[in-house]
């Protein structure tokens, strides 16, 4: 069995950050996102896997190299432009051909990881099986229709779901995807969908399973999203201290200082994580906040809130809710006129108060 990860994609309800950086690499409690996915794939037991890249590729390639740190081999297949999950395995099909495999949207995060559904998978032989969860917005995502467990129909962000079945971004297929996917015509979005694809199979009486999951899955697409990921992610790890935190710190709850870092006269909160080489300093970091490697704060106060590499956070009293990005400076500028002074990204948000 193979393994195919998307990481193509433009991502642009993530700008700014996606601006200058793939999606897919955003740190979630410091781990770039598609680890999770890569991880999961190789903790099944799948290591010959293929990598959709797109305009990212190199930042993509530089993150995951051939594989070996997994123990596994990667295939990098370029696609020219987002034109489509299904558009994605299609131009894969040379690396696939004819092995069954698993396809895992890169931004996505099972936090139970994939192995159960593999093993079924490979058990019960469908010709696709696709994973599906309960949600609160599913026009957001593809939706699923079933009668007497059976998937009849499937509908991307239809405007009127029929159910909150939302289909998560894991799938496993045999080779009847690709002739599936010949027959299929790009969407209103112009994309050739994977929905499509295996409604067409539904159509023509191929066998597709559905599994309905209940442990925590996320699509990392939106702010909020990626919040709630790096807060579950943060709420599962083993607290452990390989920086250095002086006598006048004071550590509470799950909390990693990892190799490298420095924290003084602080007060940190967990679950929290705080990355190698960053520097915390007479500051307080409240539950649910990651400072990835690098970055400073001083004389601050952060919660529930991502601080990417090499960012510096001086003299500000309280941030919360936020993402800042690699090397963001944000400071009290201390002289007069007392004003905000920004230079900002395109698309950048900012709450002032
Ligand atoms: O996350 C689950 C949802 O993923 C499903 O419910 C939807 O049915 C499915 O269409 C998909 O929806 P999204 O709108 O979230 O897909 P997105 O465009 O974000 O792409 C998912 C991943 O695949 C992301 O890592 C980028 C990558 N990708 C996407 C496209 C369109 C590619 O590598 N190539 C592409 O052409």
């Amino acid at each position: 069995m193979k393994a195919l990860i998307l990481s193509g994609g433009k991502g642009t309800r993530l700008r700014p950050i996606t601006h200058t950086s793939a999606k897919q690499l955003i740190p979630i409690a410091n781990k770039p996102i598609i680890y999770y996915g890569l991880e999961a794939i190789r903790d099944a037991g799948i290591t010959d896997i293929g990598i959709v890249v797109g305009e990212t590729k190199n930042e993509i390639k530089t993150a995951l190299g051939d594989g070996k740190k997994w123990g596994v081999k990667l295939t990098y297949i370029e696609q020219e432009a987002p034109l489509g999950l299904a558009h994605a395995v299609k131009i894969s099909e040379k690396f696939l051909k004819k092995d069954p495999f698993v396809m895992y949207l890169g931004d996505n995060i099972v936090k139970d990881g994939v192995n159960s559904f593999i093993d079924e998978f490979k058990k019960s032989k469908p010709n696709a099986m696709i994973l599906l969860a309960h949600v609160k917005n599913p026009q957001e995502f593809g939706v699923a229709e079933l009668k007497n467990g059976k998937v009849v129909r499937l509908e991307e962000k239809p405007g009127k779901p029929k159910t909150d079945l939302a289909l998560v971004g894991v799938y496993l297929f045999d080779h009847n995807i690709f002739k599936a996917i010949r027959h299929i015509k790009p969407s209103r979005r112009n994309e050739l969908e994977i929905t499509d694809a295996i409604s067409y199979l539904i159509n023509k009486k191929f066998s597709v399973q559905s599994h309905i999951i209940t442990g925590w899955w996320k699509d990392t697409g939106k702010l909020e999203d990626l919040l709630e990921a790096n807060r579950i992610i943060l709420d599962g790890l083993e607290p452990s201290r390989k920086g250095r935190v002086d006598s006048e710190s004071k550590l509470y709850g799950k909390v990693v200082v990892e190799k490298g870092a420095i924290v003084s006269k602080s007060v940190i909160r967990g679950p929290a994580i705080i990355g190698s080489g960053a520097k915390i300093t007479n500051s307080y970091i409240g539950p649910f906040t990651s400072v990835s490697s690098n970055a400073v704060i001083e004389n601050s106060e952060i919660e529930h809130s991502m601080v990417l590499e090499n960012s510096k956070i001086e003299n500000i009293s309280r941030i919360e809710d936020s993402l800042i990005g690699k090397s963001v400076v944000v400071s009290k500028y201390p002289h007069k006129p007392a004003a905000y002074r920004f230079m900002l990204g395109d698309s950048s948000q900012v709450g002032v108060v």
